[in-house]
């Protein structure tokens, strides 16, 4: 799907990804700077949790609240004008209830601005799906390796290597797909298990980590631009080195603060109308 500058893509557009020839290419980000760089380039942001990690610097996205999903839901909506925009519902802002997952939902959408939102989990949070979705909430999904659920996994491990748990990621997408999600991002699994749900739901699935038959493919964008140097997971594909890049610069910038390089003469004001000379002391 190529976006057009001036109009955002709808769910409706989103879900033909399904038959489209091409896959649907997708970045996560959080800030208003990044948004601008990316809005003509990427068919859907994520505004991911992942922040939790790559903005904030905590280990896990636990700790990231409902708050500051809508600030950086609110930059990124208003920085960009052609990108289909979704936020991710937080650890705790939804599970409770169908109701607490409408409230939360419902102020990510009217605060923000953003087409949808996007929570984690299968079977087990279908009738929540169900319930977002018949009122008036468009939600995508996540299936797969589920970050917020990292402490019950025993870590960041794929998914559905066994024949089992395939069919266990099989079954989840099939079952929030049935419930209306109009799309299901699926992370770290083999790529046979991503080729598998990718046939089994009508629904385009956005793959991370989860092989190339997904219809489309995501990433974080901060592992994409080399700006999450503390672990990079085996499926991305770095795009550039900015974290070395900010270094060098900073490297350079404090060198010549400290020579007085800079500020040269360009970098300065010049007095308009003559300088004022103090007034001569009194004696
Ligand atoms: O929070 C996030 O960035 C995500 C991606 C890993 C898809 O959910």
């Amino acid at each position: 799907m190529s976006n057009s500058p001036a109009r955002r893509p709808t769910t409706t557009d989103i879900r033909a990804a399904k038959d489209a020839p091409e896959p649907l290419a997708c970045l996560t980000c959080y800030t208003a700077q990044m948004a601008r760089a990316i809005d003509e380039h990427v068919d859907l942001i994520l505004v991911g949790d992942s922040l939790g990690m790559t903005i904030y610097g905590y280990d896990t996205t636990l700790p990231v609240t409902l708050d500051m999903m809508v600030a950086h839901g609110q930059a990124v909506v208003r920085s960009t004008q052609s990108t289909f925009v979704v936020v991710d519902l937080p650890f705790g802002s939804y599970e409770a209830s169908e109701e607490q997952a409408f409230r939360s939902s419902s102020r990510i959408l009217a605060e923000t601005g953003a087409q949808a939102v996007k929570l984690e989990g299968g079977v087990e949070v279908a009738q929540t799906v169900r319930f977002l979705v018949d009122r008036g909430i468009p939600v995508m999904a996540h299936v797969g390796l589920m970050p917020q659920r990292i402490q019950a996994l025993g870590g960041f491990r794929a998914q559905g290597r066994t024949p089992e748990t395939a069919l266990a990621v099989i079954r989840d997408a099939e079952a929030v797909a049935a419930a209306g999600a109009f799309a299901v991002v699926v992370e770290a699994v083999p790529v046979d298990t991503g080729k598998r749900v990718t046939e089994a739901v009508p629904i385009p699935t956005i793959g991370i980590g989860a092989g190339p038959h997904c219809d489309g493919q995501i990433l974080v964008i901060h592992d994409a631009l080399g700006l999450f140097p503390a672990f990079t997971p085996r499926f991305v594909k770095r795009y550039a080195e900015l974290g070395a890049a900010m270094s060098d610069a900073a490297a350079q910038y404090a060198s010549e603060v400290r020579s007085g390089a800079f500020p040269a003469p360009e970098h300065t004001f010049k007095a308009v109308g003559g300088t004022a000379n103090p007034a001569p002391r009194e004696p």
